[in-house]
């Protein structure tokens, strides 16, 4: 199902500024041009649920809320969010299959009632490299460990994972078509990397399997986000930047 996804549906903007106000007028001028408006902590805690409400006006969101704690403490947390019947909403893998499987029953009762939100779970953040997995005693290669929490995540009947898009081919590979794939650190051809260490830029993502890309600063720093986000569609496609075709 969202391989068939047009490219611009499977485009979603990280909207990570402090205030409603500029979360609303980003919205309004990529209104109809792109899938998903990500919402994250950082929005989230300033302006509340209120603010998923006014941008689903303008399209589907991702509640990145990265939730990490005991099954409890989380399912409660989803169900006070799942009403907004965002698009996505993702927890942390490494808060273990029993939270996860608990969660993903969460998720699928309320698409039983008819909502429309599916679950990912995050496996290692991209900020995350062998030396800061060592600190915390998790050794071995990220590229395994981000393999085994796919797997887990999937036992537990989460719908698919966030992970980097350098892991997108093998991840579906793995764990087969129908499991979703959410790739951050993208960067158009030729685009400054920022602080995103791993980038791929928006074809590599979409060949490599991922079904959704995240791109937030190239996007919203852009002096015209809608002509910003509109050649990162067409780089998604193969024809923008890029020679290849998909
Ligand atoms: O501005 P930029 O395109 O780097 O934004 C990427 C977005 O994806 C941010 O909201 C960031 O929090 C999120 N993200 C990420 N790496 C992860 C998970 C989420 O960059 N592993």
């Amino acid at each position: 199902m969202p391989d068939l996804m047009p490219p611009a549906d499977r485009l979603a903007v990280a909207l990570d500024v402090p205030s409603a106000d500029r979360a609303v007028e980003l919205a309004e001028c990529l209104s109809g041009k792109v899938g998903v408006l990500k919402v994250g902590l950082e929005l989230f805690c300033a302006e509340g649920p209120n603010i998923v409400r006014e941008l689903q006006k303008f399209a589907p969101v991702f509640l990145d809320l990265k939730l990490h704690d005991i099954p409890t403490t989380v399912v409660r947390a989803l169900n006070a969010v799942l009403g907004l019947n965002p698009l996505l909403i993702n927890v942390h893998a490494l808060g273990g299959l029993d939270m996860m499987k608990e969660a993903s029953e969460l998720v699928r009762k309320h698409r039983q009632n008819g909502g429309r939100t599916h679950l990912l779970a995050v496996t290692i953040l991209t900020s995350m490299d062998k030396r800061a997995l060592e600190q915390l005693n998790l050794t071995g290669e990220p590229s395994e460990m981000v393999l085994r929490l796919a797997h887990l995540a999937k036992r537990a009947g989460c719908d698919g994972v966030v992970c980097s898009a350098q892991e997108s081919a093998s991840l579906r590979a793995e764990c087969g078509s129908e499991f979703l794939l959410l790739t951050p650190g993208i960067r158009p051809r030729g685009a400054e990397t920022q602080d995103q260490v791993r980038v791929v830029t928006p074809y590599e993502a979409i060949k490599s399997g991922s079904n959704w890309i995240v791109v937030g600063r190239p996007i919203t720093h852009a002096q015209d986000p809608a002509t910003a986000a509109e050649a990162i569609i067409l780089e998604m496609t193969g024809a923008g930047n890029h020679n290849g075709s998909i």
